[in-house]
């Protein structure tokens, strides 16, 4: 039956383009940083007596070159070089306008003496240590208070020597938390690219309380059974781009975070406008995407686009807790391929994990306007496990376009969701089951613009085809 267009198409169609985000496109926090900034004076970590042998320690010619480079702040920053060779260290500071530079085969080296890590205090923000109460080790590459730092070079090697970490981890002979590969504390203008990160011996990539970060076209690899070795974890920052990376590590390849129960609401800083665009990777333990489980401090407006995970064990994932109190909420996660993994998408109302007693029972999770579209899937063994809590429904929560090849008889499990969803196979669980078009969209976040995206052009059909 044909039918002509009527003064209610016109107003759909007007309503479509009067939704602004959809002007706003995903990898706009990719556009803003230049990486290329040109550093006026330069040294050689030679200079300051460093011995690449792999076997000397040099934390003092690295502190002492960065201590003369401290003079060259005010006039247009400098260079450190690290040439061809093994450089055993332990930790040292960063500071502002300095370019770290890794040449090909350089590689830095964790000290496996955990007196080279010294110990500082915990974040604000998580009230003591992520595993034990207390204190933390301080990342190998350490920078707090810092505006315009370049951690680069022509594909040098970081390398954390974690497994000694990871061997004290697994029988119990830490005394406090295990530290970080690299960590940015209240930094604004960082960029880490073209450089291979190995073994760290908890987190491998940790900016927090950070703007305006660029992480781009970084390998990042730790045996898959290593305990906690996640890729990148953007925590309480924002203005945040990670770009064109390879992440195959024991845990999230990338994991947003904004602090621990009461001390990441009282901190109250949130991760907020974070791109990820380009990411491949593998994980045995954790997530390709997660959010949380520490998101006290709310995270939102996060776009994560073109996105491959292969032989995982989940592929997007958000964790909470009752307790956490915060949001996750305007959650744009799109364009994902997935290969032999276990659950394609998982939520976890009931994740635990507190800091000690103090935390509020009743400080509940807001977690709302979630968007998963144009997925597929081959070899999946659940298409999606969505937990809430009880009393506190994840709200609209929006499935588009996504085709699993599923084994399980019961691919979705859902409770305590709600939401909506279009064109999903196997067919999604019943509380996500009502249309997201034409009713729903505004309920959604990103799905206005989705409607003209060549992707998903068959989703007008509904307009055209009365
Ligand atoms: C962050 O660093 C700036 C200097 O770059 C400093 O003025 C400010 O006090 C620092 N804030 C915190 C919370 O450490
Ligand atoms: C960073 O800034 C905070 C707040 O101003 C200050 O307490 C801290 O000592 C500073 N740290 C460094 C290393 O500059
Ligand atoms: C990625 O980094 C490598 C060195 O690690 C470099 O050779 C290559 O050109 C970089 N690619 C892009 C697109 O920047
Ligand atoms: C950089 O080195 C890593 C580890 O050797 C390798 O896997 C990666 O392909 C290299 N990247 C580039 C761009 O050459
Ligand atoms: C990475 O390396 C390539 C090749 O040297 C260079 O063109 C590019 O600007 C670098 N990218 C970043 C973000 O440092
Ligand atoms: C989707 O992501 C893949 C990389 O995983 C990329 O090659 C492809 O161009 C992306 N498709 C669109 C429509 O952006
Ligand atoms: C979420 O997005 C909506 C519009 O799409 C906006 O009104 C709201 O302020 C956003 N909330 C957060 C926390 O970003
Ligand atoms: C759904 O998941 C819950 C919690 O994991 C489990 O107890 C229940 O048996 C599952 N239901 C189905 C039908 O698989």
């Amino acid at each position: 039956m044909r039918r002509s267009f009527t003064l209610v198409d016109v107003l759909l169609v007007l309503a479509f383009f009067s939704d602004a985000p959809w002007a706003v496109k995903g990898s706009s926090q990719c556009k803003q940083i230049n990486s290329g900034v040109f550093r006026p004076h330069s040294v050689s970590i030679t200079e300051f007596g460093a011995v690449g042998d792999g076997v000397t320690l040099n934390t003092k010619a690295f502190q002492n070159a960065i201590f003369y480079l401290n003079s060259f702040a005010d006039k247009g920053g400098a260079k450190l070089f690290v040439p061809a060779g093994r450089w055993l260290t332990g930790s040292f500071d960063l500071i502002s306008h300095l370019t770290l530079w890794l040449d090909k085969h350089a590689v830095i080296l964790g000290s496996m003496n955990s007196d080279d890590w010294p110990v500082v205090d915990p974040l604000p923000s998580y009230g003591r240590g992520r595993e034990l109460p207390g204190g933390r080790h301080r990342s190998l590459i350490f920078g707090q208070n810092l505006t315009d730092v370049v951690i680069t070079g022509d594909n040098g090697t970081i390398d954390g020597q974690g497994s000694i970490w990871w061997d004290w981890f697994r029988s119990g002979n830490l005394d406090y938390t295990r530290p970080h590969l690299v960590e940015l504390m209240n930094a604004t203008g960082v960029v880490i690219s073209n450089l291979t990160f190995l073994n760290p011996p908890f987190w491998t990539i940790h900016p927090v309380y950070c703007s305006h970060v660029r992480v781009q076209n970084v390998t990042i690899l730790s045996p898959l059974d290593s305990p906690n070795t996640d890729g990148i974890d953007p925590d309480s920052s924002d203005d945040v781009c990670i770009k064109d990376c390879y992440i195959s590590t024991g845990d999230d390849l990338i994991s947003i975070k904004s602090g621990w129960d009461e001390y990441g609401v009282s901190y109250g800083r949130p991760s907020t406008k974070i791109t990820i665009h380009g990411l491949v990777g593998q994980t045995q333990l954790g997530s390709g995407i997660a959010i949380g489980s520490e998101m006290s401090g709310g995270v939102s407006d996060v776009h994560a686009e073109n996105l491959y995970f292969f032989n995982s064990v989940t592929g997007i994932r958000i964790k909470t807790s009752p307790g956490r109190g915060g949001y996750v909420r305007n959650i744009s996660i799109s364009n994902v391929t997935l290969a032999d993994v276990g659950t394609a998408i998982r939520f976890t109302g009931q994740f635990g994990e507190h800091p000690d007693d103090s935390f509020d029972p009743n400080a509940l999770p807001t977690i709302e306007r979630i968007t998963i579209k144009d997925v597929t899937g081959k070899n999946i063994k659940m298409a999606g496990l969505l937990e809430g809590i009880k009393g506190d429904t994840f709200l609209n929560i929006c499935l588009s376009n996504i085709a699993l090849n599923v084994l399980s008889e019961s691919p979705w499990n859902c409770s305590q969701i709600q939401g909506y969803s279009d064109s999903v196979i196997p067919e999604t669980c019943d509380p996500l089951r009502e249309r997201i078009f034409p009713n729903h969209y505004l309920d959604c976040y990103d799905l206005s613009s989705h409607f003209w995206s060549s992707s998903s052009l068959k989703r007008g059909a509904w307009l055209w085809s009365w």
